[in-house]
């Protein structure tokens, strides 16, 4: 048997190219995007992402996206809909529900965001009210736009503070957060993040909401896949709410997701349905359902074991090749690297290992001196090299690879290394 993270090839994938008589129906139509479809399966399949937020879904998940659950109109909640005909769409949408509920132990789950975003502007228009305070982690620091950045509607709508993290060793500081919830009284109180390679405790972030009587809202977008197969802690049982998305370590289909205690059930499905959004995507909801399904396996935890162990090995691998890494290593899938001391910027990197074909991103380190564009980071993940196949001994190659062209070797030198991985290891097909 195979082990996971262990090299394979997939029924149907030979090489990492793409096969050209994909999409043919699509073809006959439509030549133009039919091309492009290709060309998007070309380039997934001979570059490896090493992006923290993406994953490669499984064919199931894949075929229930495309299924005809997509013209169906289903505006409301199962058993009170606007529209008639929805007997299957909401069979679909209970099951969806119940898999959510018993992977993360639940009280509640609505499955309807259309992503992590709305899911985050669900919640808070559920539960902060007009002008309400909301207190979350500032985005240079690792928070996401949608925790109150100014830029985004939560930003706008809500009255929002922003809190950071120690800018010497990247880690939140949980008193300091705890006297700034004293000082500005939030409504909803937000931990998680984009950015943050460690565990984070929902029960210090639960103390202080409970003595600012704030409500707590956990984001794990990210750690979800990690979180609902046991890998790291679960803020269920300290968070009144908590959303994610299900695309990223989840290895969902793209979309989002909110969990609640029973308490605030109502007020979040009205803050996704008529809140901020009609009808849900139906499709979307049927591959969910198929990704939680694939989630409550054996399987899928050995998975996530080994997306973290591989981001370990990763972190290790980079620090013995004298590399900063941000808060030291990571506890998830994600490993931030300080560029800081070396020439390029994060965009450098980002745009160097293209040439080499991994795709990264850029990423503010804490306290950066560059701008948001340049930063002085990269962040990668592991999730999605996991899910391809790859091993532990590939994170040192791909630590050899990250080094190269960091230290300003052509990256064009390394492309050969990076095809040899994407060829081992296939997109699952
Ligand atoms: C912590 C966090 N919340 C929310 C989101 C938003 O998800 P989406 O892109 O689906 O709107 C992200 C996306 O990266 C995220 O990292």
């Amino acid at each position: 048997m195979r082990e996971v993270g262990q090299s394979r090839r997939l029924p149907g994938v030979t090489t990492h190219s793409a096969p050209s008589s994909s999409f043919p129906i699509v073809r006959s139509q439509d030549p133009t995007v039919a091309d492009l479809l290709i060309a998007e399966e070309r380039r997934q399949a001979s570059t490896l992402s090493l992006i923290a937020s993406e994953n490669h879904c499984s064919p199931a998940v894949r075929e229930a996206c495309s299924s005809v659950l997509t013209d169906k109109y289903a505006e409301g909640y199962p058993g009170a809909r606007y529209y008639g005909g929805c007997e299957v769409a909401d069979q679909v949408e209970d099951l969806a529900r119940d898999r959510a509920k018993q992977l993360f132990a639940a009280e509640h789950a609505n499955v309807q965001p259309h992503s992590g975003t709305t899911a985050n502007m669900a919640v808070l228009e559920a539960l902060a009210g007009s002008n309400g305070r909301v207190l979350g982690m500032a985005l240079a620091s690792g928070g996401h736009l949608s925790h109150g950045h100014k830029v985004s509607a939560t930003g706008k709508l809500f009255e929002p503070r922003q809190y950071g993290v120690d800018p010497d060793t990247g880690l939140l500081r949980y008193e300091e957060i705890r006297e700034i919830a004293k000082e500005f009284q939030p409504r909803v109180l937000i931990c998680g993040a984009s950015s943050y390679p460690r565990e984070i405790d929902y029960a210090a972030f639960a103390d202080i909401a409970k003595e600012v009587g704030a409500i707590l809202l956990a984001d794990i977008a990210h750690p979800s896949g990690l979180v609902a197969a046991g890998v790291i802690g679960s803020p269920i049982g300290h968070a009144d709410v908590v959303t994610m998305t299900t695309h990223k370590t989840l290895r969902g289909p793209r979309g989002g997701l909110i969990l609640s205690t029973q308490e605030h059930a109502k007020k979040i499905d009205s803050g996704v349905f008529p809140g901020g959004q009609g009808g849900p995507l139906m499709h979307q909801v049927a591959a969910k359902a198929v990704a939680f399904g694939e989630a409550l396996t054996d399987a899928y935890k050995a998975y996530a074991h080994a997306v973290r162990a591989h981001a370990v090995r990763l972190a290790d691998a980079l620090i013995a090749r004298g590399h900063n890494i941000v808060t030291g290593g990571t506890d998830t899938h994600m490993v931030v690297v300080d560029l800081r001391g070396h020439e390029f910027s994060g965009a450098d990197v980002e745009e160097r290992c293209k040439l080499a074909g991994l795709s990264i991103n850029k990423n503010m380190v804490p306290g950066d001196p560059r701008s948001p564009r340049q930063t002085s980071g990269i962040r990668v993940g592991t999730a999605a090299a996991t899910t391809r196949g790859l091993g532990p001994d590939d994170m040192d190659t791909l630590a050899d690879v990250l080094d190269a062209i960091i230290r300003g070797n052509d990256p064009a030198s390394q492309h050969a290394r990076v095809a040899a991985l994407c060829d081992r290891a296939p997109l699952p097909a």
